[in-house]
C-alpha cells in the first residue's frame, strides 16, 4: 500500500509533493513525511489532518503515506527513510521480502526504524561507491517481493517498480514520479509509464532501464486523454455520504454503457471454457453475487473466487478461460496477482474497473470502466451497486436480453433516486440510535442477497467498528443461532423472489430467540421489528438491499465518534498481498 510522489524542476518541490499526498491518502493514512534537498519533515497521522505544513521551498522532494506493514504507527517508522549519512531518502511501497536477509548483509549501517522498507536506503549507500545510478541498479535487483521505491541523492531521483505501480509524469523542464496519476494530474498529462521490473534515473533527463539486463529501455510519452472527476464533498459532511448519495447518478452511469462492449463481453462469456470472477473485498462479494445472476438470469454456471485464493486454483486454467477481474481502484495486490496467475495459462482477462488508468486496465487484455466516478471513502459504496449493475448487465446480455436487463436496471435507478431521500436517512438514523451501543450484529440473505448479508458485514465492520457477521440464512442453525441473545439485532435482506418465505422463517427462528430483526424488504413482515422500505427490484433487489446498510454503517459510525471516511487500519487501494 502506500503512496509515493516525487517531483524535480522548477515549481516549488514541497509544495507539489504535499499537495500529491493529499491526492494519494486512500492508499494509506498512518503517517505521512517529504523529504527536499534541505529538510525532512515527518507526521504522525492523515496528512488532511496536519494543518498547515511550512516546509522551505525546493526543487526537489520526495514524499510518501503511509499504510503500515513492518513496523508500528509511529514517526521513525514513517517515510522517507534516509541512509546513514542523511543523503540518500527513500520511499516505499510494497513489501521487500528479503528484507531480514538483506539487513543482515547490511550490518555495518545503523537503521532508525523497524520498517523492511529502510533496507533500501542503505542498499543505495552501501554501493554508492559505484555511482548513484548503478547503485540504483544493483539495490532494485536484490529486492524481493511486489514493491516500488523512489530515491533521491543530491539533484536527482531515481525510481524502481517491481510489482507496485509507479508512473513518470513528464512536464516542461520537470518530472513527477508518482503511485497514481491523480498525484499530478493537475500538472502535466503527458506520462511514461514505467513497468514491471524496469528503473528510471532522473537528471535532466528520464532515462530508462531494465532491471534484470540493465539495459536501456526506450519509451513512448503517451498523452493521458481522461480528466479525473473532481472528488469534492460539495455540502456533505464526508465523503461516505456524499458517495451513498451519489449513487442516485452513478447508477445511470453504469447502465447506459456502449452496448457493443457489453455484448462483446458476453460474448466472450459465452465462448469461454469456464469464466471465473475475481476481486477482493467488496468486489468480491459482486463478484459472488454474479453467480447467483449468471445462474438465476442465464441458466449459466460462472465461478466466483476471492483473489487472494485465486493462484491456488489456477492449476485447471487454460487458454480457453476467461478471467473477470473486479476492482474499483485496478491496483489490488491479490487482483493482480491473479491475473499474473491467468496470463500464465493464457486465460484471456477482462478487469471492471471504476479508476482509469490503473495497473489492472493495463494489465488486462481488455477492461471496462463501471462509471461510478471517484469514489474517495475507503469504503466502498457507489462503485459496489455499479459494479453490480454491470455484471447483471452481463448476465442479460450473455442471453440475449441487454435490453430487458438495462429496463429492470433504469427502473431500479429510479427507485433509487426516491429512496434516497432525507425522510428515508432519518428513518435510518433513528435506527442507528437504537443500535449504537450494540458491538455484534449479524446480517442473513439467501439467493442472490446472501452475498449482499456478506457485503453488509463488511460496510458495518469498517465503518461502524461492529462485530458483524453475514450468514447464509440456512446456515443459521448450524452453529450462528447459538450467538443470538435477547435483543441481538440481525439484519435480514428480503427481496420477492422464490426464497422469500424461507428467508421469512428464518427471521422468525431468531426472532423466536430474542433477536431483533432489521428486515430490509420491498414489504413489512410481523417477523420485523424495524423495516427498512426498500423497492421491489426483481433480479436487481442486492442493489437496492446493500444501500440502507451502507446508510446504517455512515450513521453508526457518526453516533460512535469514528471518521466514517478514514476507517482505522484500512486503505483504499490494498497494493500488498
Ligand atoms: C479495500 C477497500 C475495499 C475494497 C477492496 C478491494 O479493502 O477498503 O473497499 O472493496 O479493497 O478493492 P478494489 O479496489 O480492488 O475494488
Amino acid at each position: 500500500m502506500c503512496g509515493i510522489i516525487a517531483y524535480k524542476g522548477w515549481k516549488d518541490a514541497s509544495k507539489v509533493v504535499l499537495d500529491g499526498l493529499k491526492a494519494l491518502e486512500y492508499r494509506g493514512y498512518d503517517s505521512w513525511g517529504i523529504a527536499t534537498g534541505s529538510e525532512v519533515v515527518k507526521r504522525v497521522g492523515r496528512i488532511g489532518e496536519s494543518g498547515n505544513v511550512v516546509i522551505s521551498p525546493s526543487s526537489i522532494a520526495i514524499g510518501h503515506t503511509r499504510w503500515s506493514t513492518h513496523g508500528p504507527v509511529t514517526w521513525q517508522n514513517a517515510h522517507p527513510h534516509l541512509d546513514c549519512s542523511g543523503r540518500v531518502a527513500v520511499v516505499h511501497n510494497g513489501i521487500v521480502e528479503n528484507y531480514q536477509e538483506l539487513k543482515a548483509s547490511l550490518s555495518s549501517h545503523r537503521f532508525a526504524s523497524d520498517t523492511d522498507s529502510e533496507t533500501v536506503s542503505h542498499l543505495i549507500e552501501e554501493k554508492l561507491s559505484i555511482g548513484f545510478e548503478q547503485a540504483i541498479k544493483e539495490a532494485a535487483k536484490l529486492l524481493k517481493g511486489r514493491s516500488a521505491f523512489v530515491a533521491k541523492y543530491e539533484n536527482r531521483l531515481a525510481a524502481a517498480r517491481k510489482g507496485a505501480p509507479l508512473i513518470v509524469g513528464i512536464g516542461r523542464d520537470e518530472f513527477f514520479i508518482a503511485s497514481d496519476i491523480s498525484a499530478f494530474f493537475n500538472h502535466t498529462k503527458n506520462v511514461q509509464y514505467l513497468d514491471d521490473n524496469e528503473l528510471v534515473i532522473i537528471d535532466e533527463a528520464a532515462h530508462f532501464y531494465s532491471i534484470d539486463s540493465g539495459e536501456k529501455v526506450s519509451k513512448r510519452v503517451v498523452e493521458i486523454d481522461w480528466q479525473p472527476e473532481s472528488a469534492e464533498k460539495g455540502s456533505y459532511e464526508h465523503y461516505l455520504i456524499k458517495e451513498i448519495m451519489d449513487q442516485k447518478e452513478t447508477l445511470y452511469k453504469a447502465i447506459n454503457q456502449d452496448e457493443s462492449k457489453i455484448m462483446s463481453v458476453a460474448a466472450d462469456i459465452n465462448n469461454a471454457y469456464g469464466t471465473f470472477l475475481v476481486g477482493c473485498g467488496t468486489a468480491g462479494k459482486v463478484c459472488m453475487a454474479a453467480e447467483y445472476l449468471f445462474s438465476k438470469v442465464a441458466r449459466k454456471h460462472v465461478n466466483s473466487y476471492v483473489a487472494s485464493e485465486f493462484p491456488n486454483y489456477s492449476h485447471y486454467l487454460t487458454p480457453k478461460s476467461l478471467i473477470i477481474a473486479v476492482s474499483q481502484s485496478g491496483e489490488t495486490a491479490d487482483v493482480l496477482e491473479a491475473i499474473d496467475a491467468a496470463k500464465k495459462s493464457g486465460s484471456k482477462v477482462i478487469s471492471l474497473l471504476n479508476v482509469f488508468g490503473s495497473t489492472m486496465m493495463r494489465a488486462s487484455d481488455q477492461y471496462f470502466m463501471v462509471n461510478a466516478g471517484a469514489e474517495r471513502a475507503v469504503v466502498s459504496t457507489k462503485a459496489t451497486t455499479a459494479q453490480l449493475a454491470v455484471v447483471t448487465l452481463l448476465a442479460y446480455a450473455s442471453i440475449g436480453k441487454l435490453q430487458e436487463g438495462k429496463l429492470l436496471l433504469l427502473n431500479v435507478a429510479e427507485q433509487v433516486n426516491d429512496m434516497l431521500n432525507p425522510r428515508y436517512e432519518e428513518h435510518i438514523k433513528k435506527l442507528a440510535e437504537m443500535l449504537k451501543e450494540r458491538s455484534d450484529m449479524y446480517i442473513i440473505g439467501r439467493g442472490i442477497n446472501y452475498p449482499m448479508a456478506l457485503e453488509a458485514a463488511i460496510k458495518l465492520q469498517e465503518t461502524a467498528c461492529i462485530n458483524a457477521q453475514g450468514f447464509a440464512a440456512g446456515e443459521l442453525k448450524h452453529g450462528p443461532l447459538a450467538l443470538i441473545d435477547e435483543g441481538t439485532p440481525c439484519i435480514a435482506l428480503v427481496a420477492n423472489d422464490s426464497v422469500k418465505a424461507e428467508m421469512i422463517s428464518n427471521a422468525m427462528e431468531i426472532k423466536a430467540r430474542g433477536g431483533f430483526i432489521i428486515g430490509i424488504a420491498p414489504e413489512n413482515n410481523e417477523a420485523f421489528d424495524y423495516w427498512l422500505k426498500v423497492p421491489d427490484a426483481g433480479n436487481a433487489s442486492p442493489i437496492v438491499n446493500i444501500i440502507p446498510v451502507q446508510m446504517l454503517a455512515y450513521h453508526l459510525a457518526l453516533l460512535k465518534g469514528l471518521n466514517p471516511d478514514y476507517p482505522r487500519n484500512l486503505a483504499k487501494a490494498v497494493t500488498v498481498k
